[in-house]
């Protein structure tokens, strides 16, 4: 069977008080939008069409890898009418999924419960129950069957009794969606084409409407402000949270975790609080982060250590390497097994051979540096000349004395050693102490000025 997903954008957000169209906000960092267009690819849609309004050409760019039909709405006139944009060039026998941009949770399995009941000229309804129902189009049941749907503002007093409202998600043929859609009018209170009238249509005709609920009521709560979008991202950060405790990592606090991304992350690691995950992040097992890092787009291998307040973005961290507190790893960097970066230290788009360290105060852009290299505090590789970024390498074995300079484009020999204080702009020879001091002197008896009067 062919699916097709219609999924509703063209909404304002006015209460979202943006200049950005509403379904661009971002859900553990990525747009509502895309949380839908992701459940639809799971389900396996032959083909999705995104209904957007006015204004919505950022949203086109923003979201230019999706693989979609955009569909303009030029005026808002009601849901009926925004699906009437995309559906006459839906296949007929096709089944039509309608979504919500703004309903980022939606599960898919329980997409795939409401797909399951469509037949013929049926319609499939996803309805819940809410304590609260102000506000929702109720669902009317005559003898336990769907005969209509009143939305909050037509509804009489008995009808906004009903508890069980409509999450305007539906499936239903496109064919029969098509005839029924033609038949809608826009004769009440908000003076719009409802796509909920289509239920009664479809009842009328002698068609049944079956319906499905989900689990859990956040998967069809819309986001219409900032406060419903916080409250979603929070259930939403649980949910990402519990699943990696689940299998098998101890979380400090799972309500100060964030994940904005994907994260895989291994048995036993230990996540401690504050602590902020990115894009795509790989971790193995009994690996420690520490309280307060930000770990961007990065791979971690077994045992590492990542302690406080680091910040490590596009690195790769082999195993059992220990980073930080206060470390800043940047994109390019790649920490060889049981190197060791210390506080203070920041480095960029350098290799660091297994077992080296560089504990305290440096930094080191644009190397390359062998295996037990150690590289004392206050080491800074120079290099940008002001115009272009030059190389350093520094080869196995060499110990670099605290605050030196390394000039780039600069080789330090296998086992080479480099005096404190040195500012090094030449080659060096293996198996040799190179230094650049100028030699101690005393003056005695020297004077410190006094202040003038
Ligand atoms: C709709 C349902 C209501 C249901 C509620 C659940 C209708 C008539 N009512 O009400 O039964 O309880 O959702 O949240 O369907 N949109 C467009 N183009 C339009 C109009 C709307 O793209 O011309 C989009 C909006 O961006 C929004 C969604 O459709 O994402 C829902 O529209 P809205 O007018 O907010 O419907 P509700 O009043 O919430
Ligand atoms: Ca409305």
């Amino acid at each position: 069977m062919n699916l097709s997903v219609i999924i509703l954008a063209a909404g304002q957000g006015t209460r979202m008080k943006s200049s950005l169209p509403k379904v661009m906000h971002r859900i553990a960092g990525i747009p509502m939008l895309e949380h839908v267009y992701r459940r639809s690819l799971e389900l396996g849609a032959d083909d999705i069409h995104v209904v957007y309004g006015h204004g919505g050409e950022h949203l086109r760019e923003t979201c230019s890898d999706f693989d979609v039909d955009w569909v303009l709405q030029q005026a808002q006139l009601g849901t009926a009418h925004a699906v009437q944009q995309a559906s006459p060039k839906i296949n007929s026998e096709s089944t039509v999924l309608v979504l919500y941009g703004d309903v980022p949770l939606i599960k898919t399995e329980t997409l795939r419960a409401l797909i399951e009941k469509v037949s013929d000229n049926n319609i499939a309804l996803l309805t819940v129950d809410l304590d609260e129902p102000a506000g929702y189009g109720r669902i009317v049941r005559d003898n336990g069957k769907v005969i209509s749907i009143v939305e909050h503002k037509d509804a009489s007093e008995d009808q906004r009794q009903i508890k069980e409202v409509n999450t305007g998600i539906l499936a239903m043929r496109a064919g029969y969606l098509n005839e029924c859609l033609s038949k809608i009018d826009n004769n009440n209170s908000q003076g719009e084409y409802y796509l909920t009238d289509i239920i009664a249509l479809a009842v009328a005709d002698g068609n049944a409407v079956f319906t499905a609920q989900p689990e859990n009521s956040y998967e069809v709560e819309g986001v219409n402000d900032r406060k419903q979008l916080a409250r979603l991202e929070r259930i939403h950060q649980c949910e990402m949270v519990e699943k990696i405790m689940l299998q098998g990592v101890t979380v400090a606090d799972p309500a100060r975790v964030d994940i904005r991304g994907e994260i895989k992350i291994g048995k036993d690691s230990f996540i401690d609080i504050n602590t902020i995950f990115e894009g795509n992040v790989e971790i193995g097992c009994n690996v420690v982060i520490g309280a307060g890092c930000v770990i961007s787009n990065c791979k971690i291998g077994d045992g590492c250590n990542i302690k406080p307040y680091s910040v490590v973005e596009s690195a790769v961290i082999e195993k059992n390497v220990d980073v930080g507190p206060f470390a800043r790893l940047r994109p390019g960097t790649h920490l060889l097994d049981n190197s060791k970066v210390g506080n203070f230290v920041e480095i960029k788009n350098t290799f660091l051979g297994e077992g080296s360290k560089v504990s305290h105060l440096s930094y080191l852009g644009d190397s390359e540096i062998g295996r037990d290299v150690n590289i004392g505090a206050g080491t800074i590789t120079c290099n940008y000349d002001g115009a272009n970024k030059h190389k350093t390498i520094i080869k196995d074995g060499a110990f670099i004395g605290s605050d030196t300079q390394l000039v780039a484009p600069v080789t330090i020999g296998k086992d080479a050693t480099i005096g404190a204080g040195s500012t090094i702009t030449k080659d060096t020879d293996d198996d040799s102490l190179t230094l650049s001091r100028t030699v101690q002197k005393t003056i005695k008896g020297w004077q410190r000025p006094t202040k003038k009067k």
